[in-house]
This record gives C-alpha cells, structure tokens and sequence, in this order.
C-alpha cells in the first residue's frame, strides 16, 4: 500500500527528473511518465477507489497535492526552458548590422533616383513635395484645368476610364500630375511652391510610350509671379539636373492650363549610339510650362487680379533615359534584374547637391 513516505519520495523523484530536463521535449518526457494517462502519478490515484474510506481521507488529497506540486514544477521549469530556447533562437537568428552589406543585391530604380535627384534640386529652391491620386475624378483631371467638357483635349489624352459608378461618373486613371495642382491651391493658402512626382497613364505603347509613366509637376502661385520666374527656375533646374551647362529654348505651345503655355528644348546631339546633352545643333523637347490659367485660378477660388502662378510638367522617364543612356523606355518596366542590376542605383547612396547628384 501506498503511504505518506511514498508521496513524499515521489515528489522528490519527479522534481529531481524535472531539474535534469534541460529542453522542452525531455520535460515533456517527464511529464507524460509522471501525470500522463499511464504515468506513475495517475496510476496511483487510479488505485484510490480500492482504498477503504479512511484510507482514502488520508490518500486522496495527499495524491490530488502531489499531482498538482509536480504539475506546477512541470509548468515553472518550461517557462525557463522556453525563456532560454527564445534566447537561444534569438542569438543564432541575430544580424550583425555593423556588416558591410553587398550594395548591388538591392538597387534604386533609376525612374526612383531621378525623381529624388529632381527632389533634392526643388527643394534646394524651397519646393516641397505634394502627392495626389492615381485615380482621379473628371473635376480634377479634366474640368478644373480648363478642359469644358467634350473638349477635344480631352480624347488627346489617350484616357483610362472607369465603368459609370452608381452615381454616374466615370473616374479617370489620371493622364497627368496636374490634377495635384487643382489639389493643392484648393487646400493651401498662396504662396505656393510644390512639385508632384507621381505615376501617369495614357493608353499607348511604343518605343518611347509605356502605358504607365512618371512625371514630375510643378506649381509655384504667388503675387507678381511671371514668366521670367517659370524661365529662371526651370534653366536652373536643369542645368543642375544634368550637372552641366545646358542651352534651353522656349516654344509656344498650346495647354488648355496654362496661358502663356511653351515647351522647354534642350540642345542635344547624337555621338554613336549615345546622346550628348547640352551640346550640338538639334532641339529635343523635354517638359511643357506656362503660366497658370485665370480660369484654373478662378476654379480654385484664387482671384487672378491678386494672384499668378507657373506650372510645369515634365516626363521622368524620358528624362532618366537621356540622363543614363537607356535605349527603349519599355525596359525600364519589364523587371528584369539583370536590367536593374545594370542601371540600378545604390540605396546608400542617396542624391545630394553637395557630393554629386548621381
Ligand atoms: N500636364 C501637361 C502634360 O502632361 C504638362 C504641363 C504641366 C504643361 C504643367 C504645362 C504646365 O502634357
């Protein structure tokens, strides 16, 4: 028969067993031979209902303690032994980042480098950055930038339409950044500096079109603002962009936003396969400006008579191609890493007007 010297020796057994188990499925082990269906523990209150009465008033609680001390060691020493497994997990998943990390892994897309490289020229000229959506409305792709509705312009665009919705209108994949000008002079108060870098859409596809393509947009609104100021900022720019001296002319054009409205040439030449930027006798047209149209103005709630504005709007990819040498801009959205890896940027290097843009 069981009695109280067995209980106590038991014990002392399994909290012995338990301190020697040092990981989780040697305590486990213990646990199942101590209080498992055919453990030792379980075997013996299992002999309780052949006990007399006053064997059993001794026994049980006796049994039904000894289970739960031994229960109660189990469950102390997993919680050290998960302690020190999460320790361990943790010391060999560690990542020593004082490594010199291999930088051509991961690269910038060169579309991503332009566009910081265009950032960091604005903002030295006190721009700030202003993003809107690649879904546009009809008001703000279309109507407040003085397109009137059935205005030709409008099929210009090559637009991406949405179905009707349940109220009837039909968004827009937003064929340009200008909707982020009609955005910001309805929020901000003049003065106004921003550019709007972004993703544009127009359903076309060759060489030199990709249905999806960046541009950057800019808008300055102020008092006294004029078309010298456009020209300034914008020859500035891209001097500064190609870190060369480059010749621009100005050509009128026509934009239903803008009046004045010009497009911006750069002097360029071709030498073999690769193009000279800032030299030569041919004109390649890179962005579209001009001044900011009374009635744009007037839909935003500014009084034209107290406030002018520029705005321009430029191609990031055509610009990322010039100033790397890519052939075909379809390439630079095949994800190919071999591309990548090729014309990629490093992420550590960011763009800065100090050391270098690119
Ligand atoms: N939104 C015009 C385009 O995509 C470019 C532009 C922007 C022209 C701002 C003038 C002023 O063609």
């Amino acid at each position: 028969m069981t009695d109280m010297n067995d209980i106590a020796a038991l014990k002392s057994k399994f909290a012995g067993l338990i301190d020697e188990a040092n990981d989780l499925p040697a305590l486990d082990a213990v646990r199942v031979a101590a209080l498992g269906k055919k453990g030792e523990i379980s075997g013996l209150m299992s002999t309780l209902g052949k006990m007399s009465p006053d064997e059993k008033k001794v026994m049980g609680p006796a049994l039904n303690g000894l289970k739960k001390d031994v229960a109660l060691l189990v469950e102390t020493r997993k919680s050290v032994l998960e302690h020190i497994a999460l320790e361990a997990r943790l010391a060999s998943e560690s990542i020593d980042i004082s490594l010199p990390v291999n930088i051509k892994t991961g690269a910038l897309h060169p579309v991503t480098q332009v566009m910081e490289e265009m950032a960091v020229i604005f903002a030295d000229m006190g721009f700030s950055v202003k993003e809107g959506p690649d879904i546009e409305d009809d008001f703000h792709n279309f109507t407040a930038l003085n397109f009137p509705p059935g205005h030709p312009a409008r099929d210009m665009h090559d637009t991406f339409f949405f179905p009707e919705d349940e109220n009837g209108e039909r968004k827009v994949l937003r064929t340009h950044t200008s909707p982020v000008q009609i955005r910001t002079m309805m929020s901000e108060e003049p003065p106004i500096r921003i550019i709007a870098p972004g993703r544009t859409y127009r359903c076309d596809s060759d060489q030199t079109h990709t249905p999806m393509f960046h541009q950057v947009e800019g808008l300055v609104i102020d008092k006294g603002t004029h078309m010298g100021h456009l020209k300034g900022c914008l020859m500035e720019f891209i001097s500064a962009f190609f870190e060369t001296d480059v010749d621009v002319q100005f050509r009128p054009h026509h934009f239903p936003f803008t009046e004045p409205s010009a497009e911006m040439d750069v002097r360029y030449e071709r030498k073999g396969e690769s193009i000279a930027i800032g030299t030569g006798d041919k004109w390649m047209e890179i962005l579209g400006c001009g001044m900011v149209h009374p009635n744009v103005l007037r839909a935003c709630g500014l009084d034209p008579d107290v406030y002018q504005g520029f705005a321009f709007g430029m191609g990031v990819d055509r610009l990322a191609m010039l100033k790397y040498g890519m052939p075909d801009l379809r390439d630079m959205f095949n994800a190919d890493p071999r591309w990548l890896s090729h014309y990629g940027f490093s992420p550590l290097l960011q763009a800065n007007l100090a050391a270098g843009l690119s």
